[in-house]
This record gives structure tokens, C-alpha cells and sequence, in this order.
């Protein structure tokens, strides 16, 4: 990593209403730093309901493995819905939802309780017990957030795994957690086009010598209306299932440390980690960073997370700190060009929505679509727009606030991980003068520093690692079924602090600059994706020896996946027809690339299919056999070759290049 000079500036301060009545003022620093773990006691009774209020914080006596308000009781579901109907609000719409194809629906928090009462007596009546895990494989729809919601009620933790994930990361990630459940649908509409989900969980499922084995239901929505393949003794619909089912449920006071949700993300390794939350600490946190970071009034503001359901950022910012401070939001199905373009500014005229939270690449993605398209759209309601997922680049940030925010509004950028469970580094809105590219600055009552490799402080602007020093209430309590590893990566590398894996600066002003990952996670239009998990996919296709992936610098995605494979020698293919290929130029060349590639998304999903699979006849490694990815980064980005001293043939590098015809 190369400390950048950033080019010079121009700074935001908030607006001066803003400043005044912002939810969050400056006192919150001080409050925090005064006594941290008392601030966060306070949250936890000011935002949350509890059966019984916690007297402990934190109990780090087993540290890395914390307990948050771990004497506190309460029911995660009631504080998301329940209570803001017993106060008064079950009039106020939840959820306006918009499918693709453009069906709606507005759901009042009254209503959002009834179903997600049903949904709970209808889980219990399949048989789910507390403890036992529920898989939910869905597209955007509103029974996700009820099913969610379902599970947390009865204390059964869910594991949401991305629609777009294949039939064999699905099962890999139920046999983890050992699901008793799946919930999926029919189908889904993406691009204008139903997209099949059944049909996966039955191929997931369908071979029990394969996995899957601890599944006894599958409950399936009807999205779609496509047909659908049926096990009489292992599916049901969730309409049989759940219109039916009583409106009558007590929701149970769980202890704060109930575990809440598992989600899986990828680590430096080809195994996803099952990323453990639980339920006190979890919700105070994803709710007072809603609630501060988004300056929310859930009487006037319209909330949007365009997020998917499937990724951290739809647990914590669609479903539970949003429900949790009772505000009305947009929830959309599918894609931002279908039928057109301009469908977003649609959405956010229809609605008045007032607060916007996305992703860089998709920021990215309008800017190279043209202003043009919101132009003659009323974009006025908006009074703060937010950023997630990937450092976001000057360039976007001024666009996002020029052509999305008018010009006015606040940008907050978001510094935070599946690990962390909610936002971490972020300015606050009435507070902050914003610097395009910078999250800025840890919220009260959080803590990081910016390490070398010694674990020193870096100074005078030096690039380095980020760490939290301090535990906090929504952090991970673990991975799913494996202590060791968690311990080991994240406690390991600097003893007694958090590693995020994320390369950081520090300007002259303290402020944080994130500089993307420093282990083998790209970050893929805001996806984490692992280099080893997609190498070990293209391994397991018949023609591949070898293979090694980077992240290459993307205009739109961040990074996209890049890939370097070398083929099996001929007599090795164990494939009969392809004894008949010569080579793999021309036009199999172009065949065998496509394949590679597909075969990438049937293992892992679309969104790991590599940009670029390069054949080439050797690979880059050091003496001990390590691939030296960073000269491959070069090769995929297109620049000259860095030090290739540590080489075991510093002639490599030079095969590679003529291979592509490019310089050597
Ligand atoms: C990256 C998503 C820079 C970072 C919430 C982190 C960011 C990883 C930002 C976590 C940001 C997320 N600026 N980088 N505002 N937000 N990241 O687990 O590399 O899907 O480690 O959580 O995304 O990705 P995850």
C-alpha cells in the first residue's frame, strides 16, 4: 500500500438547520468519552425495550469473546414491531415494497406484526425449537423481513443466504449451520425476468449423500407463480402454512445474548465463515447507528436501504435498525434498469423518500449512465444520502451529492464489516464537515487506531492496518462452530485488538481514509469475495491445474475477478472429448474461457464469474511456493511489474507477459 496525497479538497459542513437540530449533536462524543461503557448502557435503555433491563455492559473476562448487557432479557421481534403498535404508531407503513414488475404494497406496522405472529406460530408448528437454525434463500420480497422477524421472535437463529448464491453455496451453508428450515420462494423477478430459487434448493437438497440432510421442510413462497418442482414430504407453501396460522403470539424474553443470526462471508480461505450476532448488544447498536448516521424522525422520514436482504447491510439496515426505531421505509425487489434507468428516481419521487443509503458501485454506475436521467425527476425529498460496502472515490462522492443530493444534502460514508454487525466509522450528519473519500471518524463510543507492521501507530499520514481497540455491543461473537479461527483471524495478528483486514491512513485532521482490503477478500460491487474460494472453483473443473486470482482495479465494480489458470497437460484431462482440442487459442480458446467462467457462477454464483480468465503456462511464485499475487495485480491492471526479486524464476513474469502479448 502507497500512502496517497489526496488531491486538495473542497469540505462540507452540515447545513446550519442541520447542525441545530440534528438527532445526534456533538455532546454524543462527549458523553462516550466520558465513560464508554455507561454511554452504551444508556443506549441500550434509551433506544430498546427490555422484559428486564440489563445492570452488566460488558463482560470481557473471556476476551476475544464478549458478552454484552448479558443479565438484560428482551424480545429482538416485539422491539422491532410489537411495541411501536402498542405505542400508538401500528397505522404508520412499515415497509412500502415495489416488486419489478411493478405490483406494490404498503404494510402498516400493525400489519408487519400480525404476519410475522403467524409466521412464528407457523415455524413452531413445523416443529422449530429455540436454538435451532432456519436458512432463508428469498428475493426481495416482504416475506423475508417477516420470516426474519419470525425467527427472532422464537429465538431461532436465521442464516439468510444470498439469492444470488448457487445451489452449492446454499448447501455448504446449510449443512454449517445445520438448518432445520429452509424458507425460499418460487422465484424472484431480476432484469425483468422471473429467476428460479426452488429449483436450487432442490438441487441442493435433492442428494442426501451430498449434504443437506438436516433440512425436514422447505417453505415456499409463491413470488413468481413458475412452476416448481415438489417434495409432498418435505415442502410446503407458506401461504398453507401461514394465512392460516393464529395472529396470537407472546414473544418470549430472550436473554441478550440469545443468538440472533448467522452470515456467512468470505474470509482469506476457500470456507465461508459463519459469522455469529446475538441479540441485545446487536440490536442497541444497529439501531443508535440508524438513528444518529441517518438523523432519522420516524414520524416524517422515508428511509431506503437499497441493499439485498442476503448481505449485513440488509440485516442491519433494512430489517433491524430501521424496525427497531420504528421509521417508514421503501423495500424494492429488483434491479435499477428494469423496466428503465431511471426506475430509482421513480421509486424516491413516489414515496418522498428523504433518506438514501447505496453503494459506491452503484453510485458508479449512475454517474456512467448520465446525469441526465435524474433530471426530470423531483428529487427535493431527499435531505441525506449514505454510502456502504467499498471505499468510495472522490469522483463519486462529489457526483452522488451534486446530481443525488442537490447540491445540499450530507453524505455520509460507512466504514463497517459483516463482523462489526453495524456501522463503526462514519461522519454524523449535523456535526461532521464532510471530505469526499474519508468515513472519517469512529462514532462515540467506538474506538480504532491505524497500526504498522509492528502494531505501532503509524504517523504522518502512512498507510497501515485498522484496528478497533475496544470491544463493542454489535461485534461478532464468533464464527459459527469454529472458536479457533476466530481467534486466530482476527485476534492474532496484533494481540488484544480487533483486525479488520482493511488497509487505512490517517490524515493531518485524525480523519480515517479506508484503502481497501489487505488480505486475499476482494470487494466486487460491494461483495466480499474470497481469492481462494473461486481458485478452488476453478480447480474443480477437469481442465484446470492451477489457478490464481486477484482483484483488478474496475471503474464501476471497485474490483472485479481476475483470473490466471494453467491447464491440465493433455493426457491428463480426464475428459474424453477434450483429448480432440489442439492448444487453447482461437476460437476453443474463447470457448474454454466462457466455460471457465460459467463454471465459476454454477459453483459460487453470477456475481464470482471472473471478468478476464487468462491461460497462462506458469504462475508467479516466491521460493516457497507462494503465489506473489501482487505482479499478477500488475499484469491484470495493466502496469509495469513490480520487484520480482523474491521470485523462485524472475523469468515468470516475462513468460506471462508474452503470452498476452503485452510488455514484458
Ligand atoms: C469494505 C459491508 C471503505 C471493507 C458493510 C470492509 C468499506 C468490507 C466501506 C466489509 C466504506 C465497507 N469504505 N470500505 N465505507 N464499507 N467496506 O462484510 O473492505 O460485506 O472490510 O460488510 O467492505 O464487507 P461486508
Amino acid at each position: 500500500m502507497a500512502a496517497q496525497q489526496e488531491p486538495q479538497q473542497e469540505t462540507y459542513p452540515p447545513p446550519p438547520d442541520l447542525a441545530r437540530d440534528a438527532v445526534a449533536q456533538p455532546e454524543l462524543y462527549e458523553r462516550a468519552d466520558a465513560d464508554r461503557l455507561a454511554f452504551w448502557h444508556d443506549q441500550a435503555k434509551e433506544l430498546l425495550s427490555w422484559e428486564t433491563e440489563p445492570t452488566e455492559v460488558l463482560d470481557w473476562s473471556r476476551a476475544p469473546f464478549a458478552r454484552w448487557f448479558a443479565d438484560g432479557r428482551l424480545n429482538v421481534a416485539h422491539n422491532c414491531v410489537d411495541r411501536h403498535v402498542e405505542a400508538g404508531h401500528g397505522d404508520r407503513v412499515a415497509i412500502h415494497w415495489e416488486g419489478e414488475p411493478g405490483d406494490r404494497r404498503s404494510i402498516t406496522y400493525a400489519e408487519l406484526g400480525r404476519e410475522v405472529r403467524r409466521a412464528a406460530n407457523a415455524l413452531e408448528a413445523l416443529g422449530v425449537r429455540r436454538g435451532d437454525r432456519v436458512a432463508l434463500y428469498l428475493p426481495m420480497i416482504p416475506e423475508a423481513v417477516v420470516a426474519m422477524l419470525a425467527c427472532a421472535r422464537i429465538g431461532a437463529p436465521h442464516s439468510v443466504v444470498f439469492g444470488g448464491f448457487s445451489a452449492d453455496a446454499l448447501r455448504s451453508r446449510v449443512d454449517d449451520a445445520e438448518a432445520v428450515v429452509v424458507v425460499t420462494a418460487d422465484g424472484g423477478y431480476r432484469r425483468g425476468a422471473p429467476a428460479g430459487l426452488k429449483a436450487n434448493v432442490d438441487e441442493a437438497l435433492g442428494d442426501p449423500a451430498r449434504g443437506g440432510g438436516s433440512v425436514r421442510t422447505v417453505l415456499v413462497v409463491r413470488r413468481t407463480g413458475q412452476d416448481v418442482g415438489w417434495d409432498d414430504d418435505r415442502d410446503v407453501w407458506w401461504h398453507d402454512a401461514v394465512d392460516g396460522a393464529s395472529e396470537e403470539h407472546e414473544a418470549p424474553a430472550l436473554e441478550a445474548e440469545h443468538p440472533l443470526f448467522i452470515l456467512y462471508t468470505s474470509g482469506t480461505t476457500g470456507k465461508p465463515k459463519g459469522i455469529l450476532h446475538t441479540s441485545g448488544g446487536y440490536l442497541t447498536q444497529a439501531a443508535y447507528t440508524h438513528r444518529n448516521v441517518f438523523d432519522v424522525r420516524p414520524e416524517s422520514d422515508v428511509y431506503w436501504c437499497a441493499a439485498d436482504i442476503g448481505w449485513v447491510t440488509g440485516h442491519s439496515y433494512i430489517v433491524y435498525g430501521p424496525l427497531a426505531n420504528g421509521v417508514t421505509q421503501v423495500m424494492y425487489e429488483g434491479t435499477p434498469d428494469t423496466p428503465t434507468r431511471e426506475r430509482w428516481w421513480e421509486v424516491v419521487e413516489r414515496y418522498g423518500v428523504t433518506l438514501l443509503y447505496t453503494a459506491p458501485t452503484t453510485v458508479r454506475t449512475f454517474m456512467k449512465w448520465g446525469a441526465e436521467l435524474l433530471e426530470g425527476h423531483d428529487l427535493s425529498s431527499l435531505r441525506l444520502i449514505g454510502s456502504v460496502g467499498e471505499p468510495i472515490n472522490p469522483e463519486a462522492w462529489t457526483w452522488y451529492r451534486t446530481h443525488v443530493g442537490s447540491g445540499r444534502t450530507p453524505v455520509v460514508d460507512t466504514w463497517w464489516q459483516t463482523e462489526t454487525g453495524a456501522i463503526m466509522i462514519s461522519p454524523l450528519p449535523g456535526v461532521t464537515t464532510t471530505k469526499p473519500g474519508s468515513a472519517q471518524r469512529t462514532l462515540p463510543g467506538i474506538s480504532a487506531a491505524v497500526l504498522d507492521d509492528a502494531g505501532e501507530p503509524v504517523t504522518d499520514g502512512q498507510a497501515g492496518y485498522l484496528v478497533l481497540t475496544e470491544p463493542w455491543p454489535s461485534m461478532l461473537r464468533g464464527i459459527w462452530g469454529d472458536d479457533d479461527r476466530y481467534v486466530e483471524t482476527y485476534w492474532s495478528r496484533f494481540p488484544g485488538r480487533y483486525f479488520a483486514g482493511d488497509g487505512a491512513r490517517l490524515d493531518e485532521d485524525g480523519d480515517v481514509w479506508l484503502l481497501g482490503r489487505v488480505d486475499d477478500v476482494m470487494n466486487v460491487s460491494g461483495h466480499r469475495l474470497s481469492t481462494a474460494e473461486i481458485e478452488s472453483a476453478l480447480v474443480s473443473h477437469h481442465r484446470v491445474a492451477e489457478a490464481a486470482v486477484v482483484g483488478a482495479s474496475d471503474d464501476t465494480t471497485g474490483q472485479a475477478v481476475c483470473a490466471f489458470v494453467i491447464l491440465r497437460a493433455r493426457e491428463d484431462a480426464e475428459d474424453a472429448e477434450d483429448a480432440e482440442d489442439e492448444g487453447v487459442g482461437g476460437e476453443d480458446g474463447e470457448a474454454l474461457v466462457a466455460e471457465l467462467r460459467d463454471h465459476v457462477a454454477k459453483e459460487i454464483g453470477p456475481i464470482a464469474k471472473p471478468r478476464q480468465v487468462l491461460v497462462v503456462a506458469e504462475l508467479p511464485k516466491t521460493r516457497s511456493g507462494k503465489i506473489m499475487r501482487r505482479l499478477l495485480r500488475d499484469v491484470a491492471e495493466g502496469r509495469e511489474t513490480g520487484d520480482v526479486t523474491t521470485l523462485a524464476d524472475s523469468s515468470v513474469m516475462g513468460t506471462i507477459r508474452a503470452g498476452m502479448g503485452g510488455p514484458a
